[in-house]
């Protein structure tokens, strides 16, 4: 076991609120499509606000939340698929904005698979001679989005989530982990492509800002990997499906999950889903999830859970962790 507690968890979505119904007053479609395809209703969009807007919010409500101090932080890991820039990295830039002089940061890019694997490696970190760190999704998806474009337009929101991770000698931690990358299938979902420019042929290509989805190629990775991933974690875990309290899953699609719980044997209720309100906030989602089940008081310390991400790349990782 890898020995970490979760001190504090928190999480921001922008104000602004996109219904389906605003979305059908300027594309073809509508919330009888998209409800019951997707179990979303609503996604929160922002206005100005860039991704490291978001985390840096999240950074200071984690530090509020728990009591500790900036420069008691040894690192910050934010997991984005929409930074602001190449580079200085979202991370950078949270660990500037906070001023976290003792941190060092830096962003990991795995789609949806984020912050399965953001903890993953702050886990890792903390196993060695590390203390504390913040690891935190955030994602300003609206970006990416190609608003004329429904059959993407309709899936993805904003927002970011993160937790401040502890090493501790109490036996709580990462029990055991499965991550998976699938290169070969990353043309089933693809953003942000960068113009190369060369000037020495002075070949130009053209920069394409948006998401691209194969869904059905999506879906049928998710609800096939999902359970692989889960299984495989328990397995090295030595647990069975039935001793994990509460499945936090990607929240991209509620119809993903319900056949991802079928396909595992496990009854949907211990798989919550929020997708209704914020949609497929990729990096974010699990981190939205945790900290609401949280504050419900559904997730809580004693319990074991599960965290399982899947998506672009194409990625999927599941978590086995022991609050
Ligand atoms: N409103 C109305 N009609 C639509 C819309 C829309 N928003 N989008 C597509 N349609 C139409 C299509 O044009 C098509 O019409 P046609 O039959 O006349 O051609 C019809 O609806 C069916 O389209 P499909 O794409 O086949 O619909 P499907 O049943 O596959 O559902 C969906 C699409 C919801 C996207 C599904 O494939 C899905 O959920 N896939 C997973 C996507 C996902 O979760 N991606 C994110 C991964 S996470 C990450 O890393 C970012």
């Amino acid at each position: 076991m890898e020995q970490f507690t979760i001190v504090e968890s928190a999480h921001v979505v922008p104000q602004r609120v996109v219904t389906n119904d605003e979305l059908a007053t300027f594309m073809d479609t509508s919330d009888d499509w998209i409800y019951p395809r997707t179990g979303i209703h609503q996604r929160h969009v922002v206005n100005d606000e860039n991704t490291s807007d978001l985390a840096t919010s999240v950074a200071n409500e984690l530090l509020a939340k728990s009591g500790i101090t900036a420069d008691q932080l040894d690192f910050i890991i934010v997991g984005t698929m929409s930074p602001d820039n190449l580079t200085p990295s979202v991370a950078q830039q949270v660990q500037g904005n906070i001023k976290a002089n003792n941190a060092f940061a830096w962003d990991l890019s795995a789609a949806c698979s984020g912050f399965v694997y953001t903890i993953s490696m702050a886990s890792a970190l903390l196993a060695t001679k590390y203390q504390r760190g913040l690891v935190i999704g955030a994602e300003v998806l609206s970006k990416l989005v190609d608003w004329q474009d429904r059959s993407t337009a309709v899936l993805f929101g904003d927002g970011a989530a993160g937790v401040l991770l502890e090493k501790t000698s109490a036996q709580v931690g990462l029990l055991a982990e499965s991550l998976k990358t699938y290169g070969e299938q990353s043309e089933f979902l693809t953003a942000g492509h960068q113009r190369n420019s060369n000037y020495f042929t002075g070949e130009l290509s053209q920069a394409d800002p948006y998401f691209h989805m194969n869904g059905r190629e999506v879906y049928n990775f998710a609800t096939r990997q999902v359970p692989v991933v889960l299984s495989e974690a328990l397995d090295k875990a030595n647990l069975t499906a039935d001793s994990i309290d509460v499945y936090l899953l990607h929240q991209a699609n509620a119809r993903i999950i319900a056949s991802i719980a079928k396909r595992f044997g496990q009854p949907i209720e211990k798989f919550p889903i929020n997708v209704a309100n914020y949609g497929n906030t990729s990096a974010a989602s699990i981190g939205i999830l945790l900290d609401e089940l949280r504050i419900e008081g559904v997730v809580h310390d004693g319990q074991r859970i599960a965290l399982a991400g899947f998506g672009g790349g194409l990625t999927a990782g599941a978590l086995i962790i022991q609050l």
